[in-house]
């Protein structure tokens, strides 16, 4: 059996990612592949509780111990979900991973990115996505599609949101063959076809 695929989604709240991996997620089924959509933070189990401390935990959070729960849960996820069902034959439609880490406590909070990029390494024992789509939106354009109701992430505001959408864009820049960026903007119909293209061209990478 040839092993899955990783596929991770990324990019600003209120890009649209869960959108797609739902229209990707039907296209893939209708295909006859195996899938499994997830999502960090919180899949299952104990990552829903580490998620809902991320985002509904109203007192001071460090900037330092929001990346540290982040990647716990990271770990419990590779770990638990991604690596078993990877060796199933699974694609695996993953909202957010390690570079949700880097675009918002390395960019946005301004924690070191070398610092992060160690620690995500060690929470997923090396294992990277083989594609990355990053949704790129703007600032303005996010927080207006979040709308009045903000979770404790969402509450950070315009300049926040601009130093992680800059980061995004600074990722794809350094990892130009993992991570590609599509134009959150267009319409879902056109950018469901351009995920189908970046999905096909990678598929033939299964071995
Ligand atoms: P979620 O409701 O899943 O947002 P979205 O639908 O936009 O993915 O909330 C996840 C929030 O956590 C989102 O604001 C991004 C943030 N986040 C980080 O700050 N660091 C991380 O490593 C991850 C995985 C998410």
């Amino acid at each position: 059996m040839s092993k899955g695929l990783f596929i991770t989604f990324e990019g600003s709240d209120g890009c649209g990612k869960t959108t797609q991996i739902k229209l990707l997620n039907e296209y893939l089924i209708n295909s006859g592949h195996k899938t499994l959509v997830t999502r960090e933070p919180g899949a299952i189990g104990l990552g829903e509780k580490i998620r809902d401390i991320l985002l509904n935990y109203d007192g001071e959070v460090s900037p330092n111990c929001e990346s540290f729960l982040f990647l716990a849960d990271r770990a419990q996820h590779i770990d638990c979900i991604i690596k078993p069902a990877l060796a199933e034959g699974k694609f695996i439609l993953c909202d957010r991973h390690t570079d949700s880490t880097v675009a918002y406590q390395g960019y946005g909070r301004g924690l070191d990115i070398e610092r992060i990029n160690y620690l995500n390494n060690l929470a997923t024992g090396g294992l990277k996505p083989d594609l990355t789509i990053v949704f790129d939106i703007d600032a303005e354009t996010s927080l207006k599609r979040v709308g009045q109701n903000k979770d404790r992430m969402e509450s950070a505001g315009a300049d926040f949101f601009n130093r992680v959408r800059n980061g995004y864009l600074e990722i794809a820049e350094k990892e130009p063959q993992r991570v590609k960026v599509i134009n959150a903007a267009d319409t879902i119909e056109n950018i469901h076809k351009k995920v189908i293209d970046l999905v096909k061209e990678y598929e033939y990478t299964r071995t």
